[in-house]
């Protein structure tokens, strides 16, 4: 053996032992931590599982635009500060762009998780591609987007077309079946409104006798839910028979346009509203409002609970549906101090 030959003989050696070393050295993966196909692709640290306080999540929220929402991101905030996660928060006040530069910077900051709350269906696809590039999990939570399935990881939220029926049931109820209505839509183009329009649509049209007769959007706030009932009045005044209002905020502020205008809300003109915030079951108790069907912000837990499980590669169902019921006033009273929001 020349001295060539002696050096490659070393180098080999030196080769497999480093090879036997790295084999020993490498985790096992936990045969019952994921499905067999998430497995291949998860790198190491995954497979360890990670636990609430390794997790820094992103969330994109909408704005403060209602009680709901008031309701909504107190539930993520405080689940993330019970949990140890840690939490980015963005509020966009109700814009789009915001929403989309706060995704961005948590692609930039590398979060492990993205959740948002879209503020209107369409205008994601780009965004949701970049998260999706850059190996992050997003979470809709709340409101849908209208993106193709594999650019989401779940959608956790209400089903806004049954609370649309729920109301448009309710209403017939209240009206016996015969009345003209004004309708206070949400926010142009979201999910929650486009959803609950047509939901009530469905749900009417076995009673002939139920004509909406005007439609608008109120954003979803007080102020604008009483400048177009204050409106409604205006063109309608006491032809109006009911009043269905996508959320209860427009709804509390639509109370005051009937009040100033010397007509009785619950009475005069009936109303059926969505949410079943302590202000929607305060007017029942009063007499003003006739119905709330309830759509939960309570959302915090299960949206963590979500987030671990996408991280760690479980699977997660598709969507996540919450548990709502609807109310009226006989119920409200007891009910009010058991309301969380
Ligand atoms: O997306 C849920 C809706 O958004 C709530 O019904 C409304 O109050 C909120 O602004």
């Amino acid at each position: 053996m020349n001295v060539r030959s002696v050096l490659y003989a070393i180098l080999i050696g030196a080769l497999m032992l480093s090879l036997v070393g790295c084999t020993t050295v490498a985790p096992a993966a936990p045969a019952a931590e994921a499905p067999a196909g998430d497995q291949a692709a998860a790198p190491a640290a995954e497979m360890a599982g990670k636990t609430f306080e390794d997790l820094v999540v992103g969330y994109a929220q909408i704005g403060a635009e209602s009680e709901w929402r008031t309701a909504n991101t107190q539930s993520i905030k405080a689940e993330a500060e019970r949990l140890g996660v840690e939490l980015k928060f963005s509020d966009a006040q109700q814009k789009q762009e915001n929403q989309i530069k706060a995704i961005r910077s948590f692609i930039a900051q590398q979060v492990d998780v993205i959740g948002v709350s879209p503020v209107v269906e369409t205008g994601w696809e780009t965004v949701f591609q970049e998260a999706k590039d850059a190996g992050i999990p997003l979470i809709l939570v709340d409101r849908r987007a209208a993106v193709p399935e594999e650019l989401y990881v779940t959608y956790l939220g209400s089903d806004f077309v049954e609370e649309g029926r729920r109301a448009g049931q309710a209403m017939a109820d209240i009206l016996g079946g015969e009345g003209k209505i004004v309708e206070l839509v949400g926010t142009v183009g979201s999910a929650p409104a486009n959803d609950r329009y047509s939901g009530f649509r469905e749900a009417i049209t076995e009673y002939p006798g139920m004509e909406i007769i005007a439609s608008q959007s109120g954003d979803f706030t007080r102020a604008k839910g009483k400048e177009v009932m204050e409106a409604f009045l205006k063109s309608y005044g006491d032809e109006i028979d009911a009043l269905y209002a996508h959320n209860d905020d427009m709804a509390i502020g639509a109370i005051q346009a009937i009040e100033e205008y010397g007509l009785k809300p619950g009475e005069d003109i009936k109303i059926v509203s969505v949410d079943a915030v302590r202000g929607a079951f305060e007017a029942m108790i009063e007499g003003k409002l006739n119905c709330t069907v309830e759509c939960n912000p309570l959302l915090g837990p299960q949206f963590f609970d979500l987030a671990l499980k996408v991280v760690n590669g479980e699977e997660v169902a598709k969507w996540v549906p919450s548990e709502e019921g609807v109310y009226f006033p006989e119920q409200a009273a007891e009910l009010l101090p058991t309301r969380q929001y």
